[in-house]
């Protein structure tokens, strides 16, 4: 089993590292973390080449991570809330699943046929609602072909109670991992 990570948060030993921390230690098989502030993977630059061809014209980590998403079971997309969206750096890697949209949408194609589990943990220092980062994670999954998502854990108010605190959350985040490992 295979399981691909999108970590858009900027601290390495931060609350979304904890919690996914926490459920890499209930999580089976393999795994692979991309972190989008590790800038190896360039932004969408709209040059319309995937309205025609697969893949995309920019030559760098997107690439063989294209491959990573293919090859996939589950896909858990972890963020911190950044004015009520998923942080920069990771709408910015993110953008180029667009040849993903163009391939259904253009060029009449299936791009990611192989069907995967989706997670999603958010993490905000406030306690608002998180429907916006939600939307945004919900439709980046689906663009993924990981539309069968498990319950969603919203870490929420992390400026004030830390996440080691919090016996829920960390239970909500050990049942995503054993929703992964069902197979
Ligand atoms: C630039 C910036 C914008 C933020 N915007 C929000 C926000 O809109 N709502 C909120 O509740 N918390 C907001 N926060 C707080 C973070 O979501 C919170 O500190 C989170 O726990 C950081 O996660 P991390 O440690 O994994 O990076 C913001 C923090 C930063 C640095």
């Amino acid at each position: 089993m295979k399981t691909l990570i999108f970590n858009g948060s900027p601290r390495i030993s931060g609350d979304t590292a904890f919690l996914q921390q926490e459920f890499l230690a209930h999580l089976k098989g393999e795994y692979q973390v991309i972190h989008a502030y590790d800038g190896k993977i360039r932004p969408c630059i709209d040059c319309r080449y995937c309205w025609k061809n697969p893949g995309c014209s920019i030559q760098d980590g997107m690439q063989e991570l294209y491959e990573e998403i293919q090859e996939a079971d589950n896909i858990l997309i972890a963020s911190p809330i950044f004015f009520s969206e998923i942080t920069g750096p990771l709408l910015s890697v993110t953008s180029r699943l667009q040849t993903y949209f163009c391939g259904r949408v253009f060029r009449k194609e299936k791009p990611v046929p192989k069907a995967k589990k989706g997670g999603i943990i958010l993490v905000q220092g406030g306690d608002r609602p998180m429907d916006k980062g939600l939307d945004t994670v919900r439709e980046l999954l689906a663009e993924m072909n990981a539309g069968m998502m498990g319950k969603p854990v919203c870490y929420k108010n992390s400026d004030k109670v830390p996440p080691e605190k919090h016996p829920e959350l960390l239970e909500d985040v050990r049942q995503l991992a054993r929703f992964f490992n069902e197979g």
